[in-house]
């Protein structure tokens, strides 16, 4: 959501016509977008600031804004703290950026995080001929944004405040004019974005929405779109119709990213999650049903205030069980105006260090056992760029793992390009595969109107 977000600010500067510089010592504007998720992350921007001091004075008009989560929780105080920061904007203000940068040529600096509950955020420009996005045949598309389920822990309902889907219209309008624009694999965002439109479909008159799995299905049918993806689901709104739609749906990719937090149902009850671990499980089992060769991820929180070993171990049992591909985990961090910044018994730091490295520990050997079992396979990958490993070319496959291609530079694909691979070897964090010959009838038509979906001719694995 946050890189989107960055997007949403890009673009809306090349429209006012600035352009990307290569680097920051090009740059006379910098746009920082924080995060404050975790209190490290909100470090960070802190860290940032006070190297920018010297970026700052060492070019005459040289621009700083901050924008973000953290923009929203500090709003003035940033500015009154950071003489060397122009401007500030939040979440909701985003199209405000051009008009705060002209300002801030004036010599104005301002703040705005009012909150804005209306769809009008949403009204931003279609993307700049000149600006390609942060992922090249990739695109993000914003369905909904906020939360109102107030999980106990967590920051974001205060930061990016109400609940709001975008009207169905807007999403599959934007979507098309992506994959006019060469996108092969779209990925929806919100905050719980399995949620989309629970509150507008429940004011009667107000249902510009669909339900989510038809929303799917309107998008898997636009011509030339070849992935689908969502993230991040909540488990309490998988209906039947979603999880049919993992079965029905050509674009849909097999994988889901399904935050679980904690496998002991004390702690998710304290977290507010509403979901127990035989409803996880549950669900688990419908997805696998629908999507036999399903890869899930996952977000895990330790340390979480009153978590016993009893409850650590549950947790580590579960993630066991589901044998999730790969998983994000945390340790709690206690976070402004959330329920459990109030709770007693807060677990040690090293005990929470601990739990975290034997999580993590787990995590990487199921990873590579995943990794192994796919040695052998074929599956098509979607190039982004260089792989961090020298000479190699890397991107995802349908599982959202990373896989780098052993090619030489002259028969490297560009990014953006979908080639069919197989997987020769494993590798903790990604997978190498070697680039197979392009099947017939899956050479890329020309862009442009189709009957059919281009991506359909090219096989899933
Ligand atoms: N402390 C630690 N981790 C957190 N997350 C959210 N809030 C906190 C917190 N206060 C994690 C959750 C969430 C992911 C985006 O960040 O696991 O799913
Ligand atoms: Fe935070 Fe819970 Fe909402 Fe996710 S569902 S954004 S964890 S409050």
């Amino acid at each position: 959501m946050n890189v989107h977000d960055s997007e949403k600010v890009a673009n809306l500067l090349y429209h006012a016509g600035h352009v990307a510089a290569e680097q920051e010592v090009d740059a006379d504007l910098l746009v920082l977008n924080t995060c404050s998720i975790r209190e490290k992350a909100e470090h960070r921007l802190y860290s940032e600031l006070g190297a920018l001091r010297a970026w700052k004075a060492s070019r005459p008009g040289r621009i700083v804004g901050v924008a973000g989560c953290v923009a929203q929780q500090e709003g003035d105080a940033i500015l009154r703290r950071f003489p060397q920061v122009d401007f500030v904007f939040s979440t909701h203000n985003l199209r405000l950026v051009p008009h705060m940068v002209s300002a801030a040529r004036r010599g104005l600096r301002d703040a705005r995080t009012d909150e804005d509950a209306s769809l009008a955020r949403f009204d931003l420009p279609d993307r700049h001929p000149d600006y390609e996005g942060s992922t090249p045949g990739r695109a993000f598309v914003t369905v909904m944004e906020g939360c109102d389920l107030f999980c106990s822990f967590c920051v974001v309902p205060t930061t990016r405040g109400r609940e709001i889907s975008r009207p169905a219209d807007a999403i599959i309008a934007e979507a098309r004019a992506l994959v006019g624009r060469g996108a092969r694999e779209l990925t929806l965002l919100g905050q719980t974005v399995n949620a989309y439109g629970r509150h507008e479909a429940r004011r009667a008159a107000a249902a510009d929405t669909l339900p989510f799995a038809t929303l799917l299905r309107r998008l898997d049918a636009i011509p030339g779109l070849v992935r689908l993806r969502y993230t991040s689901p909540h488990p309490a709104f998988f209906d039947d119709a979603l999880v049919r739609a993992h079965a029905e749906l050509p674009t849909l990719q097999p994988h889901v990213h399904l935050p679980l937090q904690s496998g002991s149902d004390a702690v998710l009850a304290r977290m507010r999650r509403r979901y127990s671990v035989a409803d996880y499980r549950d669900l688990v089992e419908r997805l696998r049903a629908a999507r036999p060769d399903l890869a899930l991820t996952t977000d895990l929180i330790v340390g979480f205030p009153g978590e016993s070993d009893a409850d650590f171990e549950a947790t580590l049992g579960l993630v066991r069980e589901v044998g999730f591909v790969d998983s994000y985990s945390f340790k709690y961090s206690p976070r402004p105006n959330t329920r459990a910044a109030g709770f007693a018994d807060a677990v040690a730091p090293e005990r929470a260090s601990e739990r975290l490295d034997a999580l993590q520990g787990l995590q990487r050997e199921l990873t590579l056992r995943y990794h192994r079992s796919r040695v052998g396979s074929r599956c098509d990958v979607l190039l982004e760029g260089d792989s961090r490993r020298g000479g190699q070319a890397s991107g995802r496959d349908p599982y959202h793992r990373v896989v780098n291609l052993a090619v030489t530079a002259d028969a490297r694909p560009a990014p953006g390009e979908i080639v069919p691979v197989r997987v020769i070897e494993a590798t903790p964090h990604s997978l190498i595969a070697e680039p197979l010959p392009v099947p017939s009838g899956a050479v890329e038509p020309a862009a442009g109107p189709a009957d059919e979906p281009v991506g359909r001719a090219i096989p899933r694995r």
